[in-house]
């Protein structure tokens, strides 16, 4: 086993210490956030992710995780550094990397032995290069170092059984020792037979900006079924079903609703597109399965509006769930940010409940009311609209629902409840491709 320094304590970073150490590795995940060290030294977590508390306490308990605030004593401690900060958006589709190469810096700085340097966050193509260059101008000693592209693919939700059970693990090296050193450190994965692809550093990141801008095509693809569905009377569950069944489609993220959001999906696809550009290339797909994105967040809105007979002005609309998807408390790019753009903008009032969100979105609409239980939240409603598939909304009592609203009026963005329940409940109802 290996002593790993993670320099990036976000939900790559966090989640990746916690199941490396768990894997038997000793661990230090090292940030400059120190807000961010010291919750993590009192036993919080900072962020909502199923799972994460209890391995993190157990690997502390054990000895084997541990946090700080020096990043270069970090990096002096440790054979294998992973650097996992945030890669955000930055102009025209590229991405910030401002923070990777900061690492970088600090790990030329501090190379005091022959360390392995793999970088987990997502960077663009060719950035691999780059870090080997940054690390190389800043490090003094002609000490030796080996760099790893080790790509993630965490989905938020589930990202501590992804971490400890993947599909594959990806690693993308230039030599034989740095390999060998990360099969000892995902030893547990090895063993157990986990395809580990070893492949060049490029391959490596450009398999991660594939795989992701497939899983958006995939999913702009069946919400533009949908939207078919819903002018010919086709229910594309049924249609999304039959098409699972063909083990070359597979079932898995063929669920329309109401555009993919989050940290990855939007901002992956558009930096492949301009890697893409930069190489002389037009990605027709990837760039319709954005376009698609875009309208369908819109075709949400304009659903609820018909839904309204277009006039919400001073109307109340209480949205039940603000996350871009159920299990997390991440809000970005998440299709209730263009709803509740659009209501407020059209003079609704907007009530609001998620149960892990709410704080998050606050802080992007001063104006929108969140409230502690769909039941205060939808209280008095001339509409209801459901933009996340929490559990408790799949289960939500309609009879209930029916007594609270001022309206029975619902639009159902993830197609969670049954057409026959709301019509027997007497609800008037809009879905996704479920007529
Ligand atoms: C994604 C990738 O799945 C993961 O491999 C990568 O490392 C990070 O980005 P994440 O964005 O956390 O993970 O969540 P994911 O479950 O992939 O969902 C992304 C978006 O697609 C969400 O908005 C979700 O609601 C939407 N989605 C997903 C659908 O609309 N339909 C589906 O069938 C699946």
């Amino acid at each position: 086993m290996k002593k790993i320094a993670i320099i990036g304590t976000g939900y790559v970073g966090l989640v990746s210490g916690a199941g490396l150490s768990d894997f038997g590795n000793t661990v230090i995940c090292a940030d400059i956030d120190i807000e961010k060290i010291n919750l993590l030294k009192n036993g919080e977590i900072p962020i909502y992710e199923p799972g994460l508390k209890e391995i993190v306490q157990r690997n502390v308990k054990a000895g084997r995780l541990s946090f700080s605030r020096d990043v270069s004593k970090s990096i002096r401690d440790c054979d294998v550094v992973f650097i996992a900060v945030g890669t955000p958006e930055g102009e025209n589709g590229t991405s910030d990397l401002s923070a990777v190469f900061d690492v970088a810096r600090a790990i030329g700085e501090n190379l005091n032995g022959y360390k392995v340097i793999c970088t987990k966050s997502t960077v663009p193509i060719g950035t691999g290069v780059r870090i080997i260059e940054k690390i190389k101008n800043y490090s003094k000693s002609e000490k030796k170092f080996d760099y790893i592209s080790n790509p993630e693919f965490l989905r938020e939700g589930s990202a501590v059984k992804d971490f400890l059970w993947p599909d594959r693990v990806i690693i993308g090296a230039s030599n034989q020792k740095a390999i060998d050193m990360m099969k000892d450190v995902y030893r547990p994965l090895y063993i157990n037979e986990t395809p580990i692809i070893q492949t060049t550093i490029q391959t490596a990141e450009l398999i991660k900006y594939a795989s992701n801008a497939f899983l958006a095509v995939k999913i702009s693809y069946i919400n533009e079924i949908a939207n078919i569905c819903d002018e010919i009377g086709a229910d594309v569950h049924v249609v999304s079903k039959a098409m699972g069944i063909d083990g070359r489609i597979s079932p898995k993220f063929l669920h329309p609703g109401p555009g993919f959001g989050g940290s990855c999906f939007p901002k992956d696809t558009k930096a492949l597109i301009s890697t893409a550009e930069m190489l002389g290339l037009n990605l027709k797909v990837v760039s319709g399965a954005i376009e698609a994105n875009q309208s369908q967040k819109s075709r949400m809105v304009k659903k609820l509006m018909d839904l309204m007979n277009n006039d919400v002005s001073e109307k109340k609309i209480a949205l039940l769930g603000l996350a871009f998807k159920a299990q997390t408390d991440d809000v970005r790019e998440s299709p209730a940010i263009d709803m509740i753009d659009a209501l407020l903008k059209n003079g609704a009032v907007v009530n609001a409940y998620d149960p892990e969100s709410n704080a998050n979105m606050k802080k992007k609409f001063n104006d929108l009311n969140v409230f502690d239980s769909w039941e205060e939240a939808v209280k008095d409603a001339d509409c209801v609209a459901i933009m996340t598939e929490w559990n408790e909304f799949r289960g939500l009592d309609l009879a209930k629902l029916k007594e609270l609203v001022k309206s029975p009026v619902i639009l159902d963005t993830r197609n969670i409840l049954s057409n026959a329940d709301l019509e027997s409940h007497g609800f008037k109802y809009d879905n996704v491709g479920r007529k």
